[in-house]
């Protein structure tokens, strides 16, 4: 499905639906080096590890399962069975996109279009609820109450959330930064330009259309130094070595493709980069300082959470902060 087809851009997360609509399992997960995350995923298991046979789990705002598919592996090699659920409020269908983990995702049900802030679960039903990257970005005090209401007492919760001086946050802005730049510049319409003077250049073979192709090559050239000359110092180019690449393959796909699914491909292109630019500004607003999350860790102990703890989550060689984790348990008496 092209993108932003099929939903309106100002429906709840059209940003996020687009991009779970893919084959990538995870949106956050670091993997700024190799095994980057392996800290990350190690916890996970572990949590899910403890759980008792037959245990039921919640990932709260799971998109395409990167969290919910760690409780999958654990309940294989562990013998114990899980009933795994995931919401997320975007509209998700994961085992439709991602091939790469199409076995564990079967045996996760997950609940597209469902705000966390009002889950569609009995009291005490959960055995644990876990979330990554994604509390941060509702309405928190309602998510966590809901959190609290659905696990069961004496059941485990644990969240890990971005934190505003980690080392995410810091390449989300630049990425973001990058992303609004091309986005006001002439690129795409001189993309656009070239599309159809060259096909109308070689369909009528005229000196004048072949000389208006040449000038809109040249503007395109133009457009992309211009937009090099402003990127030079950065120091992460992954986003712009991306899209230019995709820009850049646009005109040799005229053989074949019709000028009208060309232009078409130009503009899906422009609204991928919108939703990115969309993700990386809520992922920057969503993050947390420590003010922030040690009165999430009052209001737990407020709605009846025990041994309520808050660590730094760190990653890399060099032990970058990456987040935070926040864990506890819901009281039993
Ligand atoms: C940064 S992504 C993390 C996804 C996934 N947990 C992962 O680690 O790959 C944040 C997710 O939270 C979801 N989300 C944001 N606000 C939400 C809400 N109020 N209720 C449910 N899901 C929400 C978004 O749609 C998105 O899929």
């Amino acid at each position: 499905m092209a993108p932003g087809s099929g939903q309106r851009q100002d429906d709840a997360l059209w940003e996020w639906s687009v991009f779970w609509r893919s084959d990538q399992l995870q949106s956050c997960m670091p993997a700024i080096e190799p095994g980057y995350s392996d800290p990350l995923v190690s916890t996970w298991r572990d949590f899910f590890g403890a759980l008792p046979v037959g245990a039921r789990i919640l990932d709260l705002g799971s998109g395409n399962g990167s969290v919910a598919t760690q409780a999958v592996v654990v309940s294989r090699e562990a013998s114990k069975r899980f009933s795994i659920h995931g919401v997320d409020l975007a509209e998700i269908d994961p085992s439709r996109y991602v091939t790469s983990a199409a076995d564990l995702l079967q045996e996760i049900t997950f609940h597209s279009r469902t705000p966390m802030e009002n889950l569609p679960f009995a009291d005490n039903y959960f055995d644990a609820v876990a979330s990554q990257y994604a509390l941060e970005y509702s309405q928190i005090e309602k998510s966590l109450t809901e959190a609290m209401r659905v696990v069961r007492a004496g059941g485990s919760f644990r969240f890990l959330l971005h934190a505003d001086d980690g080392v995410l946050k810091s390449r989300c802005q630049l990425q973001r930064q990058q992303a609004e730049t091309i986005l006001s510049s002439s690129l795409f319409a001189r993309v656009s330009d070239v599309l159809k003077n060259v096909v109308a250049a070689e369909r009528t073979r005229m000196p004048e259309t072949q000389k208006t192709a040449e000038e809109s090559i040249t503007a395109l050239k133009t457009a992309f130094d211009e937009l090099e000359n402003k990127f030079a110092s950065d120091d992460n180019r992954d986003l712009v070595d991306n899209l230019f690449a995709a820009v850049r393959q646009l005109p040799a796909l005229r053989k074949s493709y019709e000028l009208k699914t060309l232009l078409g491909m130009v503009d899906d292109t422009g609204k991928l980069l919108l939703a990115q630019a969309k993700r990386l500004q809520a992922m920057e607003r969503a993050a947390l300082d420590d003010a922030a999350t040690t009165e999430l860790v009052e209001r737990l102990r407020d709605m009846g959470a025990t041994d309520v703890t808050l660590e730094r989550a760190t990653a890399g060689e060099g032990g970058n902060c990456v987040g935070y984790w926040l864990y506890g348990e819901k009281a039993t008496g």
